[in-house]
């Protein structure tokens, strides 16, 4: 999940590369290189940390040149530092290689190249690759055949991109289970892990598919399949401004996409809504409906957030469309053996649509005859184009490492989905109408509650010094309690942990006392009595409770020590009102412990190894 970059034309590569490794920071950020080649020497500059230290070091260096690649890195193999950073050279210095993924059989691979005399300087994967580039191109191989060649020999993962000191007038890259893509210029060719890092020089873009290899030239690019076939590809436009990628004004990307909820919102609804006969119209699933509503059984596969809007999704579709639903991590499906037939539909949820697991938990149900159908927010990312059919969330480039914008346009189409499916089946179109309804007012909903952030923000304040937290949820509010938690952690480094509010007893009940915060996530609905049992429960062991409860449930007040109201809606789309509070105050706690919220420390946006 490291960020790939790379340029060649008539402008200086340097500021080009930077600008773009800031761009794919999300990626990884543990530590950053660019390598470019002059007239006689391929030169690299990496340095330990974040793209910005990277950059303090080479401003004053006043490098040139016009042909170059750079890296942000996420440590898989190797502690994160300046000898294992990106670029890796071969031992004469002379080719240069990036690569974002993981070689499995590197150690196989190493211990055959040390016999051949070579030495190693880092401990990655990818000086492996380097070095058996190297090999091929001894035996007098030209850059994109020994490439090729080398890769023929990989087991694993990769995207790479490589420059050659005595080919200086191409890049060439190559794809494998990591996304690469061509961003093609006037005059001038980039390339990158993911489009933000070309969208500032050209829409106008090629996917790599796997095994498919490239050379880019400044004025034009060939692209083959690993055997030497030439491939035609179509140049496609990408969608999205400059001005959606940069933060906007906002001191977090985190807080931007947090606020920019409502408009998210929209744009995930937008057109899809026939309110009149309480309908869902999802273009990307026109000639699979029947399929769908006739299936055997539903299985949501994803991973992290998305994973927490599949087991909402489960709730949504078991209550309206009657198919029984059982939600997977994509990382244990895909080495279960999963029984499926033709007669099944998996949904596959990713906001990036490159997760590595979640992709191939896809494949494996290719393979297997089910209909694949893909939620996901990327457009034209690996997971949208291997389904068979799906629906763009649409909630437009997420930059912060914690979900929040892409959750809710999950939760929006998940619940489109359901109607679609509901109304095959037994809804009434009267029913369906109060659900396209709820829907179409979440927008305004969830700008109420935003508007109460600085309330919010005086409740963050006084957990800054938590040490552990508890989310409690029952029914459609449990996959928000386990969200709340994991929101927490992974940007403040809190312990939470999110449980169904009625299996405290069975355990986590034993934690409760004066220095545990427990947010109970408490909407006025068929298991709000319940709920409140539990709330004294704890309120009787001494435990701090924060709620999450209706605007117009006052008596709540009475009960615990802060509130945070939220409109009302049906129970299926309260998930996306109750999360806001919670990200929220996940975002403030963190921002007042001095963290850095939109990389937070061993994490990546985009989770493309194992
Ligand atoms: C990473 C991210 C999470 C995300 C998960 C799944 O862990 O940090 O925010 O929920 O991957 O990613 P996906 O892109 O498939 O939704």
């Amino acid at each position: 999940m490291c960020g790939i970059v790379g340029y060649i034309g008539n402008k200086n590569s340097v500021p080009i590369l930077i600008d773009g490794l800031k761009r794919l920071e999300y990626r990884g950020y543990d530590s950053a290189g660019v390598g470019i080649l002059t007239k006689d020497k391929a030169e690299v500059y990496k340095r330990e940390g974040k793209v910005s230290e990277l950059e303090k070091y080479i401003s004053e260096l006043k490098l040139n040149s016009k042909i170059g690649i750079g890296h942000t890195r996420w440590a898989t193999h190797g502690i994160p530092n300046e000898v294992n950073a990106h670029p890796h050279f071969n031992p004469e210095k002379t080719l240069l290689v990036i690569h974002n993924g993981i070689i499995e059989n590197y150690s196989v691979l190493k211990k055959s190249l040390r016999d051949e005399g070579y030495q190693f300087v880092s401990d990655t994967d990818t000086e492996v690759l380097v070095n058996m580039i190297d090999v091929f191109l001894k035996k007098g191989q030209n850059l994109c055949n020994a490439v090729r060649y080398a890769l023929s020999k990989v087991e694993g993962t990769y995207g790479i991109a490589a420059i050659y000191i005595d080919e200086p007038d191409k890049i060439v890259v190559a794809r494998k289970g990591s996304p690469l893509v061509i961003g093609v210029g006037d005059n001038e060719n980039l390339i990158a892990s993911d489009v933000n890092a070309l969208i500032a020089h050209t829409k106008r873009v090629v996917y790599l598919e796997d095994n498919e290899v490239a050379e880019i030239y400044k004025d034009k690019f060939i692209v083959k399949t690993l055997e030497d076939e030439n491939l035609k590809k179509d140049i496609l436009e990408i969608e999205g401004s400059i001005e959606e990628i940069t933060k906007g004004g906002f001191p977090h990307f985190m807080f931007k996409e947090i606020m920019e909820q409502p408009e998210s919102i929209k744009n995930s609804l937008r057109g899809r809504v026939i309110l009149k006969d309480g309908l869902a119209k999802l273009g990307g699933l026109i000639g699979y409906e029947d399929r769908i509503a006739e299936s055997r059984r539903i299985i949501i596969c994803a991973c992290g957030t998305s994973w927490h809007a599949g087991l909402v999704a489960e709730y949504m579709i078991e209550q309206y469309a009657d198919i029984p639903v059982e939600v997977e991590y994509a990382s244990e499906f895909r080495y279960r053996n999963p029984i499926l037939s033709k007669d099944d539909t998996v949904i596959f949820i990713s906001q990036s649509g490159e997760t590595a697991d979640t992709l191939a938990a896809l494949k494996e149900a290719k393979r297997k005859g089910a209909l694949c159908v893909g939620v996901v927010n990327v457009v034209g990312s690996t997971i949208a184009r291997e389904s068979h059919t799906g629906v763009y969330i649409h909630a437009g480039p997420e930059i912060g490492v914690a979900s929040t914008k892409a959750f809710t346009a999950q939760l929006i189409v998940l619940s489109l989905i359901t109607l679609l499916i509901a109304r095959k089946k037994n809804l009434s179109v009267v029913d369906g109408r109060e659900i396209a309804q709820a829907i179409l007012e979440l927008p305004n909903q969830v700008q109420e509650i935003l508007n109460q952030n600085e309330l919010i923000e005086n409740v963050a304040e006084k957990f800054v010094s938590a040490n552990n937290f508890l989310y409690l949820g029952r029914g459609y509010q449990f996959p928000v309690a386990l969200e709340g938690a994991l929101k927490l952690k992974e940007i403040s480094y809190i312990h939470a942990e999110g449980y169904p509010a009625a299996e405290m007893k069975h355990g986590p009940i034993a934690l409760i006392d004066e220095n545990m915060p427990v947010v109970f996530i408490a909407p006025t609905d068929t298991v709000y009595e319940k709920v409140v049992s539990n709330i004294e429960e704890v309120k009787a062991r001494g435990g701090r409770i924060i709620a999450v409860a209706n605007n117009d449930n006052a008596k709540i007040d009475e009960l615990v020590e802060y509130t945070i109201k939220v409109p009302s809606t049906i129970p299926m789309l309260m998930p996306v009102l109750t999360v806001i509070p919670l990200q929220l105050m996940a975002y403030h706690i963190a921002v007042k412990k001095g963290l850095n919220v939109d990389q937070p420390r061993n994490l990546a946006k985009s989770v493309t190894v194992e």
